[in-house]
């Protein structure tokens, strides 16, 4: 949550920050500022909104620096508005910060500085932080770096944070701890922000700031300390992120964009791990941990929102392939409820940003009760995926639109790979199947490009039903999960209230809610449920439900019982969520985009949940 990128170096500051911005609204869209050193004057501009917003406010004016810092909020103290909004002034307005986080203890560090005589604008924890690192700067004549550590050192909670001073022209210094920050070295210039996108069109040389470490550029050099003082040696790497990738690419969302975009993504999530012809299944990054995943006696997966229902499809598929116990946990519950981990646990986090704050506390719980940890992430670099003992990344680009959608695919691509991996190597699944369902994994991007055939029709559908206040998703099976991750979509963005259920509980509750106003979507596709949703199906219907069902291509029984139907076409059971989900993802956009709903930044939302 909540964006940051700063900037120095000999370009114009306002417009790349603007831009940055921009890329990183997805975090964060409540309102946004930038701060520049303008002819000796550090100025802070901000406003309530969207960047749009802010841009608008100035245009026109000669908005003149090469250094500066800007941010995109995702409120958390104080509501958002023009005050509230980043930069924060210090408290004799020499000092600027921008953060992404939470200062846990800001309320009694604001009151030793009230009693000192500081006076605060903001109802932030973020304008106590540069305050109390002018406090220290002032008490014992200490360097703002030093200050900036000493201040570091006193606060809980989490911060990515950036900090220029109208005394140190040239200089930033920025730091974290739980919330990502990334560095990119240019020629005489450098850049920071919360993750790559803002930066990839002028270096591709990045380093990933690690807890605990500031960076301080000074003179056109960067110098890397840890909070106790000790240097350490930027490690550069390079980004593979291209910049098309980041752009919508004359879709109108990025949302669609990435629907769209699943056959590729699905493929690339699979690209040099998989070769069915010649029976080659591994997966780079678990090689050495192999033996932990097979010999576990239980594997727990952590995991938020659209993750969460990643993991419990990979649920299913252990479960079934591999015959392993598994658990699947909201990491939010996990982390404080005392859960029992042993060394012979294997734990799976799961997570498109590999920054979730939940998730991350979570797995850092398990690993220090002994148990090994695989991260599944999209983002590379992220701290999920550094802080695990193995994983694989999902390959999946770029996510930009707030609503999982690709990333969801990705997600349950690669945890398909490592359960048919797993079972191989503990022999739960003969040779002959493990071909086939190389074989059939391979013609997964295929099947789901045939889904878009559909998409008209499913337009069509979601006119019909777009007016509706409430709506209900029942799968069995593999597509219980689906049902939830239906249910999520539709409420993300177009703010219907929607419930996904295993539809056989249905009757122990939500059919109390069926009535001729009641849109169902049913996951009915040719698996081993579907006598059962069939009769699920009809306990709807005769009470006038209006039932949407996904069913398998040329199935002649359920089209004659409902009132709509989507085709996907015909795949094996487990590979089913694949297909399954994608006729939801277009539903929800489709309803979204006629009630008017911002697509790609929902109300509320944020792309990544750096805070508990
Ligand atoms: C937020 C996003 C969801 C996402 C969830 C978990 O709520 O809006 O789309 O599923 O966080 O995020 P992660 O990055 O850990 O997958």
């Amino acid at each position: 949550m909540c964006g940051i990128v700063a900037y120095v170096g000999e370009k114009d500051a306002y417009s790349l920050i603007l831009k940055g911005l921009k890329r990183l609204e997805y975090r964060g869209y409540d309102s946004s500022g930038i701060a520049l050193l303008e002819d000796g004057e550090l100025n802070v501009y901000k406003k309530r909104g969207k960047v749009a917003d802010l841009e608008s406010q100035h245009a026109g004016k000669a908005l003149k620096s090469t250094i500066g810092i800007g941010h995109t909020r995702w409120a958390t103290h104080g509501e958002p508005n023009d005050v509230n909004a980043h930069p924060h002034y210090s408290n004799n307005r020499k000092l600027a910060i921008i953060h992404n986080g939470i200062i846990e203890n800001y309320a009694s560090i604001k009151q030793n500085l009230i009693k000192k005589g500081h006076v605060f604008q903001s109802e932030t924890d973020t304008e106590v932080l540069i305050h109390f690192i002018e406090d220290i700067q002032h008490e014992a004549g200490n360097s703002l770096e030093d200050a900036v550590k000493l201040a570091l050192r006193e606060v809980v909670g989490a911060y990515a944070i950036v900090v220029m001073s109208v005394d140190h022209p040239g200089q930033l210094i920025a730091a974290r701890k739980g919330s990502p920050l990334v560095i990119g070295i240019g020629e005489n210039e450098f850049f920071f922000a919360s993750d790559a996108t803002p930066i990839i069109e002028y270096t591709k040389d990045v380093v990933y700031l690690d807890d605990y470490e500031v960076a301080l550029v000074r003179d056109g050099k960067l110098t890397i300390q840890n909070l106790d003082n000790t240097e350490t040696i930027p490690y550069i790497q390079t980004l593979e992120m291209e910049l098309e990738t980041i752009e919508k690419g004359g879709y109108d969302h990025f949302m669609i964009k990435e629907i769209f975009e699943q056959p590729r993504s699905i493929a690339d999530s699979m690209r040099g791990r998989l070769n069915a012809s010649e029976g080659h299944l591994q997966l780079g990054g678990l090689s050495g941990y192999m033996d932990d995943l097979v010999k576990a006696e239980r594997i727990v997966i952590v995991g938020c929102g659209t993750s969460w229902h990643a993991g419990l499809v990979a649920e299913y598929l252990f479960e079934e392939l591999a015959r392993v116990n598994v658990e699947v946990e909201y990491a939010s519950e996990f982390r404080y409820r005392n859960p029992v981990i042993t060394e012979k646990d294997v734990v799976i986090a799961i997570s498109q940003s590999g920054e979730t704050a939940d998730t991350l506390a979570a797995i850092e719980l398990a690993k220090s009760k002994g148990a090994t940890i695989f991260g599944i992430c999209n983002v590379v670099g992220s701290s999920i995926a550094r802080a695990s003992h193995a994983g694989a990344y999902t390959h999946a680009g770029p996510e930009i639109g707030v609503a999982s959608t690709k990333a969801f695919t990705a997600q349950v691509t690669v945890l398909t790979l490592m359960a048919i991996a797993v079972a191989k190597k503990k022999g739960t699944i003969s040779d002959e199947t493990y071909r086939h369902l190389l074989y059939e994994m391979e013609n997964i991007p295929a099947l789901v490009e045939k889904v878009f055939e559909n998409a008209t029709k499913i337009k069509e559908i979601a006119y019909i039903y777009k007016d509706s206040n409430n709506c209900l998703y029942l799968g069995r099976g593999f597509n219980y999960p689906v049902a939830l991750e239906g249910a999520l979509k539709l409420k993300e963005i177009s703010y219907i209230h929607a419930e996904g259920y295993p539809a056989a509980e249905m009757k122990h509750g939500p059919i109390a809610l069926i009535d001729e106003d009641m849109p169902v979507v049913f996951l009915a596709t040719k698996d081993s449920s579907y006598e059962k949703i069939v009769s699920n199906i009809q306990e709807v219907k005769a009470r006038k439900g209006r039932v949407i069902a996904i069913v398998t291509e040329g199935d002649t029984l359920i089209p004659s019982m409902v009132d709509f139907v989507i085709e996907v076409p015909e795949a094996l059971e487990i590979l089913t969520p694949l297909l399954s989900v994608i006729p939801l993802q277009l539903l929800s956009y489709y309803v979204a985009v006629m009630r008017g709903r911002n697509v790609d930044q929902p109300r509320n939302l944020a792309k990544s949940v750096t805070v508990e």
